[in-house]
């Protein structure tokens, strides 16, 4: 079954002009069909430079939504539409408004985990793998950070900068929640010679125990590069998957094996066939808002020297 939708989905990419981007955190059969797998970062700038007139984005809502927003002329698919980002919800329109209007003078910094609407609204959109660097560049001692409460703290620490968290309590269940200080301390004892790598969603008391902290594609460069043939991955489990595949020869094991995005996991090859055959799914945005915030990312782009 999976062979021959597999093998659909190759004839219809051929016939449709289409490309498959999947974010690190997909299944791997849908890894393994996809004609790009990357961190968020990678997926956005992969999404401006592909010839084809229509992309899948196999990944969560927001991902799908920013690739629209780059690429007006192209025409967009997300395979499911149930397949969104719990961290993203937390910042609603309302709720940066209400940031912004009580710091009408501190830039709002929105991560890419966020909707349209409160990226038209935003200073600069940064993702997890620029988010310091960007942070360092702006001309402001003081940022508005949001959504995600540990990686806000994280770009607090690396860039020296007073970050207030939009809002305070947002968090990524998956980092915060199933990841933990516990499992660090049980890696260590069970693993003495392996690297851990993890995401700056965990909380500081994961990341103080860490060899690594980077966005996902971050922590395959090092898990790949570094001196050890034993690494620990704490993040979502599908990055084992892809380091596996592309890095062989050593060993690669989830830092917690439970740690699976239930909102990544819902796609699949049936409902990327199915997006595909029908042409349904097709992501539509607020050209207005969307050419706004093609604005803002190609400007937060830029400050690290990145062109779209
Ligand atoms: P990356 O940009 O590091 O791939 O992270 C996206 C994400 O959703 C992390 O949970
Ligand atoms: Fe969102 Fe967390 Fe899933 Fe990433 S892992 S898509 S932040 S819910």
């Amino acid at each position: 079954m999976k062979e021959e939708l597999r093998e659909e989905i190759i004839r219809l990419k051929k016939e449709k002009n289409a490309a498959i981007l999947a974010h690190n955190y997909q299944l791997p059969e849908v890894q393994d069909v996809s004609d790009f797998v990357g961190d968020s970062l990678e997926l956005s700038i992969k999404a401006t430079k592909l010839s084809n007139k229509v992309i899948v984005l196999a990944g969560v809502d927001f991902m799908a939504e920013q690739a629209a927003v780059l690429n007006p002329e192209k025409i967009v698919l997300h395979p499911e539409k149930g397949a969104t980002c719990s961290l993203a919800n937390y910042l609603t329109l309302k709720v940066a408004k209400a940031y912004k209007e009580k710091y009408p003078d501190i830039p709002l910094v929105v991560y890419v985990n966020s909707y349209l609407e409160v990226k038209a609204i935003s200073d600069y959109i940064v993702t997890s793998a620029n988010a310091v660097e960007v942070v360092k560049r702006i001309d402001s001692p003081r940022i508005l950070f949001g959504p995600d409460r540990n990686l806000a703290e994280y770009v607090a620490e690396k860039s020296g900068k007073e970050v207030i968290v939009v809002p305070q309590e947002s968090h990524c269940y998956v980092h915060s929640h199933i990841i933990s200080k516990e499992d660090m301390i049980l890696a260590r004892e069970k693993y003495p010679n392996a690297k851990i790598a993890v995401h700056p969603e965990t909380p500081k008391e994961v990341r103080e125990l860490a060899d690594f902290i980077g966005s996902t594609s971050q922590m395959m460069k090092y898990a790949c590069s570094c001196e050890s043939n034993q690494v620990i991955i704490g993040t979502e489990i599908g990055l084992v998957h892809r380091l596996r595949k592309e890095c062989p020869g050593k060993e690669y094991i989830p830092l917690n094996d439970a740690a699976i995005c239930r909102f990544m996991k819902q796609i699949t090859l049936k409902s990327i066939r199915d997006s595909l055959r029908d042409m349904k799914n097709i992501v539509v945005v607020d050209e207005n808002l969307a050419k706004i915030a093609k604005e803002k990312t190609t400007k937060t782009y830029e400050l690290v020297g990145i062109k779209l």
